[in-house]
């Protein structure tokens, strides 16, 4: 039985991610997705909203599991005896910091492998960062994220769309 883990912020969701879960999720027997405390980002969603939007995306996949981590990553692998962690790469921008987080994983804990996913092209510009932008201003997000999260985004900028 094989696991994987796919970490991040998620703050919030994209359909990036979403694009990542369910690629990941055929490769592996179960899927965690691993969702950071993450103690030097403010972020715009607390970690159980976060959580919860992730539950709510993927509550047709049934391999799929939500858990928050705290801490370092190989240490969450570990406790949930993980395989291998899941990456996504956008473009080569990305390259430069996942394969310094892949070798430093790596050189802490042999055992687990991060396998690295090439986003689907048309959402290879997306990130959360630009999201929250977007959505700040009360523009369209809806190319870029799953339908039923829209309203929640809107709403933490104070917009009732
Ligand atoms: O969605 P993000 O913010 O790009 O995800 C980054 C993440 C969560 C994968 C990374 O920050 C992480 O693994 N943090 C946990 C702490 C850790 O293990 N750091 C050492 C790795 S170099």
């Amino acid at each position: 039985m094989k696991k994987g883990i796919y970490p991040g912020s998620f703050d919030p969701v994209t359909l990036g991610h979403l694009d990542i879960i369910m690629r990941a999720s055929k490769l592996a027997d179960e899927l965690i997705v691993g969702v950071l405390v993450n103690k030097s980002k403010q972020s715009l969603f607390t970690l159980d909203e976060r959580v919860e939007l992730l539950k709510r995306v993927t509550k047709n996949m049934p391999n799929v599991t939500i858990k928050s981590f705290d801490g370092l990553l190989v240490d969450f692998a570990e406790e949930e005896k993980a395989d291998f962690i899941v990456r996504g790469l956008r473009a080569v921008t990305d390259f430069e910091y996942e394969i310094q987080l892949a070798h430093t994983n790596h050189r802490m804990r042999p055992e687990v492998d991060t396998v690295f996913l090439t986003t689907t092209l048309q959402y290879s510009f997306v990130s959360s960062s630009l999201v929250r932008e977007i959505a700040s201003y009360g523009g369209d997000i809806s190319a870029f994220v799953p339908e039923c999260i829209e309203e929640d985004i809107y709403k933490k900028y104070g917009f009732n769309k």
